[in-house]
């Protein structure tokens, strides 16, 4: 028999994504792969078991079972702790792992000896474009934070002329036009709004202009290495929240998507800009996971603050299940190509840059030096 692929179902609150859709299985099976999705997994994002069965994968009742047999397993989530207690040494995750915020999975990752590979930690060159999850998925967000905005939003985003007076268009700010931005700036522009957007990398201008949206230009540039950002000097800074300040207190709907790696996201909304907003006003702030790029963003709760509204919504891909899994399938369908020899067996030299990159435990040891130190500095305890 080949290669044993298991798909649990997600069992993190409120995940609705499945890490495998069927349209990808026959291709997999194809390879030599036995594809083994637990009963029910694709139920949230709307993929049925009998779609699986009639691509040629098998349907498991039993959890310990699917955990137990399996040569790798893929999770849109990392595991919980007693689905890896269900896993065998040598066992090989596929995830996306939120690694440094997830240590005692991580922890138990490492205990139990599995192979594990984190999707967030791809390398983000051209070869991985296929893979990449972090991209796929904020695409998805992108786009949900457009439809969120436009939907608290109390006005109209298009311009109307209509035999009931005329409608001024909505107008919307993206600060950080990443993936998201990109995303969120075209979906509002397709629903009549005037878009404007912000990045500190000078680079994205082009990219927002393509869109038919104005790009508000500071005279920085702080693109980093490998296409992120940079962190901004303290001068910087202060040019860039003046110009955010005008900008944010002209908008009826802002959404904030501006993350620089391994960091807290940068504040660019204070609570004094969100006081000159007019009342109606929302911000639909993506960075709530990695501390909000508004200061009043509370993570997963709307805040009211004098009639506008501040949204950190959580996991925005989940929302859009169906397609934000058939991004993420592709993905891993791509990751797991590589994983795989000449003659469909699992590799165990781990040398490809993207392999490498990626591998978070093996073996017993944490390899992500990044995540190791964490995990070292969180066992000794805070200071004293
Ligand atoms: N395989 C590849 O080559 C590859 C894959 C994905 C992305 N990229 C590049 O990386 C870019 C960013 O990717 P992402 O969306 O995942 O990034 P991200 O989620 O880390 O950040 C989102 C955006 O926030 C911006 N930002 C950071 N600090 C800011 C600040 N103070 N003010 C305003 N904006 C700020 C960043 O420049 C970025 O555009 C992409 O647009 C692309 O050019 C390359």
């Amino acid at each position: 028999m080949g290669v044993r692929v298991a798909v649990p179902k997600e069992v993190a609150s409120g995940e609705l994504r499945v890490a495998l859709t069927p349209e990808v299985v026959p291709r997999l099976v194809k390879a030599g792969l036995e594809v083994v999705v637990e009963a029910g997994a694709g139920d949230g994002s709307r993929y049925p078991d009998a779609a699986y069965l009639q691509a040629g994968a098998r349907i498991e009742t039993d959890r310990s079972a699917l955990f137990g047999t399996a040569d790798v397993v893929l999770k849109v989530q990392i595991p919980a702790v007693a689905e890896t207690a269900a896993m065998r040494a040598g066992t090989v995750v596929v995830a996306l792992m939120n690694a440094s915020r997830s240590l005692e999975q991580v922890a138990k990752m490492r205990d139990q000896k599995v192979t594990s590979f984190a999707l967030e930690l791809l390398p983000r060159i051209t070869r991985a474009q296929s893979m990449d999850v972090l991209s796929s998925q904020a695409t998805v967000a992108g786009y949900r934070a457009a439809l969120i905005g436009a939907d608290l939003c109390p006005k109209f985003l298009p311009m109307l002329t209509t035999a009931a007076g005329t409608v001024r268009p909505g107008r919307v700010l993206i600060l950080g036009a990443g993936v998201a931005g990109l995303m969120a700036i075209a979906t509002s522009k397709r629903l009549g709004a005037i878009v404007e957007a912000y990045d500190v990398r000078r680079a994205a201008g082009e990219q927002v202009r393509s869109l038919g949206a104005k790009f508000l230009e500071l005279q920085i540039n702080a693109e980093g290495s490998g296409g992120y950002a940079r962190e901004l000097t303290e001068d910087e800074k202060k040019q860039e929240s003046e110009m955010v300040a005008k900008a944010v207190a002209e908008a009826d709907i802002v959404i904030t998507t501006a993350n620089v790696p391994g960091r807290r996201a940068p504040l660019l909304v204070r609570k004094e800009m969100v006081e000159r907003m007019r009342p109606g006003a929302v911000i639909i702030d993506l960075a709530a996971e990695s501390g909000g790029n508004c200061e009043l963003t509370k993570p997963g709760v709307e805040v009211d603050v004098h009639g506008v509204r501040v949204v950190g919504p959580l996991n925005l891909p989940s929302q859009l299940p169906f397609h934000a899994s058939q991004m993420f399938a592709k993905n891993v369908e791509s990751f797991l190509k590589l994983l795989l020899g000449p003659q469909g067996a699992l590799l165990t030299d781990y040398q490809d840059e993207i392999l490498a990159a990626s591998l978070l435990t093996r073996g017993g040891e944490v390899v992500h030096v990044p995540t190791r130190d964490a995990l070292a500095a969180a066992s000794k305890g805070p200071p004293a």
